[in-house]
């Protein structure tokens, strides 16, 4: 099949890039591994930032100057100014297309404090934002016509004679490999934070494929050490309790009732301060109780509910058990200001896209915004691209590579546990490359993470049914998240000093003059990954010039 542009991921990166695309006129398909409506997008409860001309006492400058902060100097101007000043217009948009905004009194969109600031910038609607703009997306998209391919995982990028000339598909239904080709991709699988399986707010299906899938393509992925812990999620299991609670006035406190943080600083200081009072001993609760019945069911239904059917808790009267669990990954593939990568016609955006915006530690909030503006952007970006471009052969040699790496999977013998490798990769990430991390903590996952690479090729199906087999997809999710975790790891190890989320015990401190850039990982001959330090945008100039004599 022939597309212009080819959209994989349907969070809402993914649903506004194919949006975008469509609305300039492209024949725009959309691919997803489920459903549309299981992406982090989704999950991301709490509301998307924006200064807004009814905004009171807070500016595009303030907005700009907290980004840049919480993201502890590795923040790039340029991106965080371009969301800012854009943000107004995603959210009218938004508007225009149906997203029910809450209100305030005299009519104007509500806003509600946020980690990392004392303005009142997070436009919500109640505490299922990411959910209710995902579902208008994916209305509009099906009603310009983006044709949505669901239960279609991605496999990798093809090329021809190194041009894009489209992507390798695997189709769940039948375990067919196909393959589409288009002049333009765009990349917007969602991050990585799920391979912290079982202490992450993440659904099951994140996995970080796509960025797997963009090393294997020799893409550069940057400061991929940078994986955001979220403060406040359920104890046993990691499902989220949005910050909207303590923008709307929830307390942290422990067994004796004791508010011993700021429960409104960034997540990676809050989520540190909650770590070490566990490890002193305390149990750390949410208390709602003092927000009374009104406010809850209006403003944190989902808090309500998640407290229930998780916890058995009922927040009205009850303290609720919490702890921090990977929730946000700011590293990813690397790409400039207009979403363009290392591979001509090749765009990227929303999590797994390393945008520049959110640094080494991103704001609630800002997820959300940045995954709507930079969409759009690459919306707009790949169809200029698509109109000059043209389409290439797909070369079948690669799709066959694809199909027998399938069939090895499905007719091998298998001799490991799939969902014990995944939880003891889940379990070791958190205790060794979690909210703490030393250089041995990070050396032991490491070697970790090398041994189950070894074991994963003895990892095939049980099941050798070729109709939705899902053991297939895990296998490959699996693979996935392991190439993903050592790229991780070995920034984690390279980048010695604390920084944003990225706390090293043995180097607490944050070294300006070796560390203040961004940490680039490259996928050298064979597997061999390696790990260099860039300013933003170092190499850029090839690109600039290129652009120049294409523009002529
Ligand atoms: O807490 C939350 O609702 C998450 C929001 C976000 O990650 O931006």
């Amino acid at each position: 099949m022939l597309y212009d542009v080819i959209v994989v991921g349907s969070g809402i990166s993914g649903l506004y890039a194919a949006l975008s695309a469509k609305r300039s006129g492209q024949n725009v398909a959309l691919i997803c591994k489920s459903s549309p409506l299981r992406s982090n997008s989704a999950v991301a409860s709490g509301g998307i930032n924006a200064v807004l001309k009814t905004t009171r006492h807070d500016s595009f400058r303030e907005h700009i100057a907290d980004t840049i902060k919480g993201a502890d100097k590795l923040g790039r101007f340029s991106t965080v100014s371009a969301m800012v000043t854009g943000a107004e217009d995603i959210i009218n948009e938004l508007l225009e297309m149906g997203v029910v905004f809450d209100r305030s009194e005299d009519g104007s969109v509500s806003q509600r404090p946020f980690g990392g600031t004392k303005a009142k910038r997070t436009c919500y609607i109640a505490d299922k934002t990411g959910a209710a703009i995902t579902q208008t997306l994916l209305v509009q998209c099906r009603k310009e016509g983006v044709k949505i391919f669901q239960n279609h995982m991605m496999l990798s990028i093809a090329t021809y004679k190194n041009q894009l000339s489209g992507i390798t598909i695997l189709r769940r239904r039948n375990s067919q490999v196909i393959a589409f080709a288009c002049k333009t991709l765009i990349l917007a699988g969602g991050g990585y934070a799920g391979i912290y399986r079982g202490h992450s707010t993440n659904s099951q299906e994140s996995s970080g494929d796509i960025i797997a899938i963009a090393l294997r393509a020799k893409m550069r992925l940057a400061n991929m050490e940078f994986v955001q812990f979220h403060p406040t999620t359920l104890l046993n299991s990691g499902t989220l309790i949005s910050e909207a609670a303590r923008g709307e006035g929830a307390y942290i406190v422990d067994e004796s009732g004791v508010r011993f943080t700021d429960e409104l600083q960034t997540r990676d200081k809050l989520s540190r301060d909650i770590a070490k009072h566990q490890l002193a001993g305390h149990s750390v609760y949410l208390d709602f109780r003092h927000l009374g019945e009104e406010l809850i069911d209006k403003k944190l239904p989902s808090a309500r509910k998640h407290a229930l059917n998780g916890a058995g808790i009922d927040i009205l009267t009850e303290l609720l058990p919490i702890t921090p669990s990977a929730h946000y990954t700011m590293g990813g593939i690397w790409s400039r200001n207009d979403t363009s990568t290392d591979i001509p016609n090749v765009f990227v955006c929303g999590e797994c896209a390393h945008s520049g915006v959110h640094g080494a530690n991103r704001l609630g909030g800002n997820s959300l915004l940045e995954a709507a503006f930079f969409g759009k952007v690459a919306g707009i970006e790949a169809s200029k691209s698509a109109k000059k471009g043209i389409f290439h052969p797909i070369d079948y040699a690669q799709v066959a590579q694809e199909l027998r790496y399938v069939d090895m999977i499905i007719e091998g013998d298998n001799r490991f546990n799939i969902n014990t490798m995944r939880r003891n990769l889940g379990n070791n990430l958190y205790k060794n490359a979690g909210v703490f991390r030393t250089h041995d903590t990070l050396a032991n996952a490491l070697e970790y993470v090398h041994y189950l690479m070894k074991m994963s090729s003895g990892l095939c199906c049980v099941n050798k049914e070729r109709n939705d087999n899902v053991e297939l997809m895990s296998i490959i999710e699996l693979r996935n998240s392991l190439t993903v975790a050592e790229a991780m790891l070995m920034s984690a190890l390279s980048r010695e000093e604390s920084r944003g989320v990225h706390y090293r015990d043995d180097f607490p401190q944050s070294d300006e003059n070796n560390y203040e850039v961004n940490t680039i990982v490259r996928r050298l001959a064979g597997t061999f990954l390696r790990i260099t330090f860039e300013g933003h945008l170092s190499s850029d100039w090839w690109y600039r010039i290129r652009q120049f004599f294409h523009a002529l």
